[in-house]
């Protein structure tokens, strides 16, 4: 018997009245992208954590409420890294056009398979990148969540080619017990480390090999661990070359490293998350010579392109291995989904150009409408100028700390990342150190200027890296002129310029 259902309703949740809803938002959203004043986030934290911290409503309270507290509590207190004067780490906010792509694709295009536009924005994204990048065209791409999935999709197909030379399948019937490693600078990015442990060759796989003055890993030191490790049977997986470490944005010598890759029969992977996009400023692309000889690369959107956050992509020569790597098994419940390609009468009759075969989510949004959204906006002479702007930034830092006897350039900038300090003569190593951290948390409180720190030869390093496009020549130089005055003032408040 069929049980009678007599509410016609679908759902509590709304499906329609969206020009309303983000209409809700759009003051709100904009005030936001304003970055006026003061940051309220942290004065407010209990304010809005007390409205937030609510249990499980049992009956949800609507819409309406949603999109108040949204406009009210969430958005004003948001997360101010696109304001002109961040320049920590190497995110920012996105620009307008990703920011309208991604609700696009939010709404439209919630699957980035099946025949229609947001697939096949993943390819004209992925090819525009390459274009733009100067990768060879005959890599293929795919787009991840980020770098550190990048990443972790490049050093598969690395492992993938590894133990297939050695006649097993990693893929299939997992590793066999052979030593195997990684080789990067110990400026390698973390994520990398990570990539060794998942892959199942552990983060002691990750060898680091120290690095010279520059921050550029030392071929000479590569060169003797390799042979080392040759005569002891390891497996070189892959030499990982960093283009724009996270700290400096140096450079590792590609050319060389592809030499050493060929001669040790390794993977050369280049790790370009932030700084790929550096070989757009002529004066320094020669520094990525040796590119189109590696295995692989990873560049992300979300970083100096400024799209939102959610986008890394992976280039590699031969996409084949991705695909042993990462295939999914045939699926029961895709049985009879698509039909032959010469019978397409609607879109889920094909897939589309496939993704899910070639890295880590079967599921994704499109994240190549998004690229394609602020390439298109900006085009290849846009983003060239954007990176030549800021790589000229950090220029102008470093020139401003030449300038100032109370600061010290501690990495002269090779992409957009200027590493400085304060420093007063008769003060020592440590207290600098504490008096850097000190400014960087003044900075934070007192200013617009909010760079991030590192640490350069073993010193506190204030680390602003430029690559938000709402910056502008004025924060650059407020940054400068804040350290020192900020710098001052605590030396004086610590007593310790009176020795000088
Ligand atoms: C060189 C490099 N590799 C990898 C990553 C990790 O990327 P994500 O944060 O997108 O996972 C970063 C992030 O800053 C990076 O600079």
């Amino acid at each position: 018997m069929v049980r009678k259902l007599t509410d016609s309703a679908t759902d509590r949740s709304e499906t329609s009245r969206l020009v309303e809803a983000i209409g809700r938002l759009l003051p709100a959203l904009e005030r936001f992208n304003r970055y006026d004043g003061p940051d309220p986030a942290a004065q407010d934290r209990e304010r809005w954590q007390d409205r937030l911290n609510q249990p499980l409503p049992e009956h949800g309270s609507g819409l309406d409420d949603v999109l108040s507290e949204l406009a009210e509590v969430v958005i004003p207190h948001g997360l101010r890294n696109g304001a002109p004067g961040f320049s920590g780490w190497v995110t920012t906010a996105p620009t307008t056009a990703g920011t309208a792509a991604s609700l696009a694709a939010t709404v439209a295009g919630s699957q980035r398979w099946w025949l229609q536009p947001f697939n096949y924005l993943e390819s004209v994204a992925l090819r525009w990148l390459a274009d733009l990048l100067g990768l060879p065209s005959s890599w293929q791409g795919t787009f991840t969540a980020g770098g550190s999935s990048a990443n972790l999709v490049a050093l598969g197909a690395a492992r993938q080619q590894a133990f297939e030379r050695l006649g097993h399948d990693p893929a299939r019937g997992g590793l066999p017990s052979l030593p195997a490693r990684i080789y990067a600078s110990t400026e390698v990015h973390h994520v990398v480390i990570r990539a060794g442990a998942v892959l199942g060759l552990g983060r002691e796989a990750v060898v680091g090999i120290p690095v010279d003055a520059g921050g550029r890993i030392q071929l000479d030191d590569l060169r003797r661990i390799l042979e080392e490790d040759r005569s002891a049977g390891v497996v070189p997986v892959a030499l990982v070359a960093t283009a724009g470490t996270v700290n400096t944005g140096a450079v590792d010598p590609i050319a060389p490293m592809a030499d050493l890759a060929t001669e040790f029969g390794s993977w050369l992977h280049v790790d370009g998350a932030y700084g790929l996009f550096g070989r757009l400023d002529e004066r320094v692309a020669a520094l990525y010579e040796g590119l189109e000889r590696a295995d692989s690369a990873v560049v992300d959107p979300h970083k100096w392109l400024a799209t939102p956050m959610g986008i890394g992509a992976v280039f590699v020569r031969d996409r084949s291995l991705l695909g042993r790597a990462f295939t999914l098994e045939p699926a029961a419940y895709l049985e009879g989904a698509v039909d032959s390609e010469a019978d397409i009468s609607s879109p889920f009759d094909s897939f589309g150009e496939l993704f899910h075969d070639f890295n880590l989510d079967q599921s994704a949004p499109s994240r190549g409408a998004v690229v394609w959204a602020v390439l298109r906006e900006i085009g290849a002479d846009g983003m060239r100028q954007r990176v030549q702007r800021h790589n000229d930034f950090a220029r102008r830092l470093a020139e401003l700390v030449g300038a100032d006897e109370r600061l010290e350039l501690l990495a002269a900038p090779t992409l957009s990342i200027c590493c400085f300090r304060y420093r007063a003569p008769g003060i020592d190593d440590a207290t600098l150190d504490r008096i850097n951290a000190e400014i960087s948390h003044r900075l934070r409180a007192e200013t617009p200027y909010v760079p991030s720190s590192t640490r350069v030869a073993g010193r506190f390093a204030i680390r602003p890296c430029y690559i938000n496009p709402r910056t502008t020549l004025n924060e650059v130089d407020g940054l400068a002129r804040s350290v020192r005055e900020i710098g001052d003032r605590i030396a004086n408040e610590q007593g310790v310029l009176k020795s000088a």
